[in-house]
């Protein structure tokens, strides 16, 4: 960290140690205007993080150190068409591919608008045609089945997305995502399938990635097998980067939808990887999705540090990872639709900030991104809460909730807020040791068991959360909820002094995936493995044999 940032975060640090033991119990009581001073709006979407360990004095410390780290100069260099991305030499515009104004938007001087623009028509049009039958495939039947072979960001955002805005999908056009190399995956995708009514796309954004080729293969084959070779061409499109590769596949010109380097394969939903989700939702409901996520960047480019979700979401992990030593961060979205939204989040926050040297290689002497973990609520009450309010680790976490559901079914959804409500408010409050002996003694328990039980009951509280509120889940707050977690991840990979956008970390499994493939495959008996892989493949061998 460059040397003004330090003493910043050095400043910070001592906020630490002034807060390490005030409560915020005792802060709330002492604060009737605690929620108002620290809680934002952007649209109707409500951040109240007045449930945090922080004060006036730490929340300045914080907006200085995004200040000292140049947070506001980097979004600008990012914005403006930069190749921040240093060690890939790319620029870093996933915003262009969401943004509608009418200003050039360059990169390497050159506006990239007409061809985000000619891409997103060919995809509109391309998704009416499937959606309303005049694309067919090869025996004249239209399509039901929409199977998406992709993985990473090729696959996450797009399924979390198909997921979260389910209530603006077709019945008669089901949207699968198969990734995984295990062949399960794909067998256990194509079992309910009839190849005749079946659209294959294929998403990688290299064309080259070994899980999405092989399973791309095995489609192919069983489409051919049930309609011949000559059918492919009916059943497949591509999404990639590599037009070349797309066509070798044998996908028609037509049906390939391009994207460009300066799009990172995690942040990629926003481009013709998204391709899926519009097919599953319709065009205007995608459009509506990526105008969620422009609002959000507006705000993040042009809203004061101190109002900016972004920016205050990033800063308390900053705050929690460096200042306090909190290793993992809970997303809790209280939507059942929001299932993948924490495995989506691992791949954008992990793959990106998840680095141990500076951009000048140099090792980093602090900690860099969390773990980043979650379910939907209510589910993860009943399975890792009780670790969260009475484990020795402070997890800090985020809630997300919509004021109104798709469907109004009785109760359901005040009891669902009501319990999000109530999550955020114990993990702040905790319950004293008093508290649960007055309890207990009304409830008639006898002074000793009183004494064997309530150090049980006791929670510790001053547990941290943000909240983000907003009317509904639909396809323009999914975009703004996605788009905010994505600038989140820029801001805090910005004071670490780290490339947030590259990827190196995945490779060294891929090249010895690649080098122990001839051994598990049995055409190379050799060695030069350690004992343990040695041994591994050996038993392997015992077990198959
Ligand atoms: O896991 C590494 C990675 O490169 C991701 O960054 C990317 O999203 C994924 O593999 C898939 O890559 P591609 O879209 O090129 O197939």
């Amino acid at each position: 960290m460059a040397s003004d940032r330090k003493s910043v975060l050095n400043a910070m640090m001592a906020h630490q140690k002034r807060l390490a033991d005030t409560s915020m119990r005792k802060l709330f009581a002492g604060d009737s205007q605690r929620f108002r001073k620290y809680s934002a709006t952007c649209g109707s979407m409500l951040l109240d993080y007045s449930k945090n360990r922080i004060d006036e004095q730490a929340m300045a410390a914080l907006f200085d150190l995004a200040r000292a780290a140049g947070v506001e100069a980097r979004r600008d260099a990012m914005w403006a068409g930069e190749p921040i991305n240093v060690t890939e030499g790319r620029s870093v515009m996933h915003m262009a591919l969401r943004y509608g104004g009418t200003e050039p938007v360059k990169v390497d001087s050159k506006d990239v608008m007409p061809q985000v623009r000619e891409v997103l028509s060919r995809m509109k049009k391309f998704v009416g045609q499937v959606r309303d039958g005049s694309i067919k495939g090869a025996t004249g039947e239209p399509f039901t089945d929409i199977v998406n072979i992709g993985i990473g960001g090729s696959d996450l955002g797009p399924a979390m997305v198909t997921a979260a805005l389910e209530p603006y999908t077709r019945k008669n056009l089901r949207a699968h995502y198969v990734s995984n190399v295990d062949g399960a995956h794909m067998h256990d995708t194509l079992k309910r399938l009839d190849p005749k009514t079946t659209l294959f796309i294929v998403a990688s954004k290299t064309f080259t990635t070994d899980e999405t080729m092989t399973n791309a293969h095995s489609a192919r084959a069983w489409l051919a097998k049930a309609l011949g070779e000559k059918a492919v061409g009916d059943h497949f499109a591509a999404v990639s980067t590599n037009l070349e590769a797309c066509a070798s596949f044998g996908i028609s010109e037509d049906r390939i939808f391009g994207f460009w380097d300066w799009v990172g394969g995690r942040y990629s939903v926003w481009s013709s990887i998204g391709l899926p989700v519009a097919l599953a939702v319709g065009y205007d409901n995608f459009a509506l999705f990526l105008k969620g996520a422009a609002a959000m960047d507006s705000h993040f480019l042009t809203v004061p540090l101190e109002e900016n979700f972004p920016v205050i979401m990033g800063l308390l992990g900053i705050w929690y990872r460096n200042a306090w030593g909190f290793a993992t961060h809970a997303v809790l979205p209280y939507d059942q639709r929001m299932s993948r939204f924490a495995a989506y989040l691992q791949q954008q926050d992990m793959e990106s900030n998840g680095k141990s040297v500076m951009l000048d290689g140099m090792p980093v002497d602090y900690d860099t991104g969390p773990v980043v973990w979650g379910e939907p609520g209510t589910n993860g009450q009943h399975a890792f809460y009780q670790l969260i309010h009475q484990g020795t680790s402070v997890i800090p976490c985020d809630f997300l909730v919509a004021s109104n559901p798709h469907e109004e079914m009785g109760q359901h959804h005040q009891k669902l807020v009501a319990n999000c409500l109530a999550q955020s408010e114990a993990l702040m409050l905790g319950k004293t040791g008093d508290e649960v002996e007055t309890e207990l003694k009304a409830a008639g328990l006898k002074p000793a068991a009183i004494k064997a039980l309530k150090p049980h009951k006791i929670f510790p509280g001053n547990r941290p959360s943000n909240t983000l509120l907003y009317r509904k889940l639909d396809p323009a707050t999914l975009g703004m909820l996605i788009a905010l977690y994505e600038h989140k991840v820029f801001v805090q990979g910005t004071i670490w002094n780290i490339n947030s956008f590259d990827q190196w970390g995945v490779e060294l499994g891929k090249q010895l995936a690649k080098a122990i493939l001839p051994k598990v495959s049995g055409e190379d008996r050799g060695n030069g493995h350690d004992s343990s892989t040695s041994g591994l493949l050996a038993h392997y061998h015992r077990l198959r044999s």
